[in-house]
């Protein structure tokens, strides 16, 4: 820009202010976003054509994003965490590192979505809805000549020895999510001794939710345990995975958004909030190849989603497990007794 046009572009943004307009805030966002990477991209790219907002999108675990957000308190530098599981956005609002939204999409959800709003007195909210359980490699099983797994118990039986995989629950709300439900159904002792068995036949914990059953798509893992819609994923693009809904019952994540309290753009994080929530934007998914179950009413889910309708679904309880003083002690005792075991 010449030195004349910088003159002229200061001389209209006074004229702007003298009418009383202010300055505009920038036309950006900061996306901190926790679901499939091809969905955030996907999301990205339709609210700028849509909006003219330019988006800074970085792709972490729930947990991870969880940590960030917490370590960022004092000067936040992120606008909108979109996605990954509730739990860790519930601990986010009871924390104070969140902030309420009064969205006008309210009416158009499913009541889970906005239980998770309440919960948290507005300060986040329930966008999709995901099954907890497992995928297998038929291939590999086969070679084995094992019997496929259907339970929960088949997983720690002894020809299972390092073929499963699972993600550290510290990093991923996947992980997290098996962990509560464990709990919830085994009571706490117990569930950390199936854990302990686990960890047996555990080969990695890996950082984020949905690598172990990539993996075994490759084969590089008989078992993942990841959320079914994952292992839909990897079945779809056409990897020999079976995905199974254990036969004892299962958990599940209303997957979250946040609004980050103190962001540096909160006019475009209203933006994208309303817009996230939309029926045609949650219909996308599909695009994606994400097959979690929409919180929009009128949102399509793809026909391959999982059937909520014939999973053995347990009350999980949100506002335990996604408490602070839950999931903290929860992570430290994993770390204690079974993430520093040998293997
Ligand atoms: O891959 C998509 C997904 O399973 C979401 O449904 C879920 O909220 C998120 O990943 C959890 O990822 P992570 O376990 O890495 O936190």
């Amino acid at each position: 820009m010449s030195y004349r046009q910088h003159c002229k572009t200061l001389l209209a943004g006074a004229a702007l202010a003298t009418l009383g307009w202010g300055v505009a805030e920038a036309d950006e966002l900061t996306l901190y976003c926790s679901p499939q990477e091809e969905w955030c991209q996907l999301m990205v790219t339709t609210f700028t054509a849509e909006t003219g907002i330019d988006v800074a999108m970085t792709r972490k675990s729930s947990g991870e994003t969880y940590a960030q957000i917490a370590a960022e308190a004092s000067n936040p530098k992120g606008d909108v965490w979109w996605g990954g599981t509730g739990d860790p956005h519930l601990q986010a609002a009871e924390e104070g590192l969140t902030e309420a939204y009064d969205t006008p999409m309210l009416p158009e959800l499913h009541d889970w979505a906005v239980n998770q709003y309440e919960a948290a007195d507005g300060k986040t909210v329930g966008i999709y809805a995901g099954a907890l359980g497992f995928g297998y490699n038929t291939e590999l099983l086969a070679e084995k000549g094992l019997e496929p797994p259907a339970c929960w118990a088949d997983l720690i039986k002894p020809e299972y020895a390092g073929e499963v995989q699972m993600a550290n629950p510290n990093s991923s709300g996947t992980a997290y999510t098996a962990l509560a439900t464990f709990v919830q159904m085994m009571g706490e002792d117990e569930a950390f001794e199936f854990l302990k068995k686990l960890h047996a036949n555990i080969n990695q914990y890996t950082k984020s939710g949905s690598a172990p059953i990539k993996a075994a798509g490759l084969g590089e893992t008989m078992v993942g345990i990841v959320f079914q819609h994952d292992a839909v994923t990897q079945k779809v693009a056409g990897f020999p995975i079976e995905v199974v809904s254990p036969c004892e019952g299962t958990g599940y994540e209303i997957g979250s958004m946040s609004i980050i309290k103190g962001g540096p753009n909160p006019e475009s994080a209203r933006k994208f909030y309303d817009f996230a929530l939309r029926a045609d934007v949650q219909t996308l998914a599909r695009d994606a190849q994400a097959y979690q179950v929409p919180s929009n009413r009128n949102a399509e889910a793809p026909p391959e989603s999982p059937d909520f309708s014939t999973i053995k679904l347990i009350d999980y309880d949100f506002v335990t497990y996604g408490s602070s003083d839950t999931r903290t002690r929860l992570l430290a005792r994993w770390d204690a007794e079974v993430g520093s075991l040998p293997n």
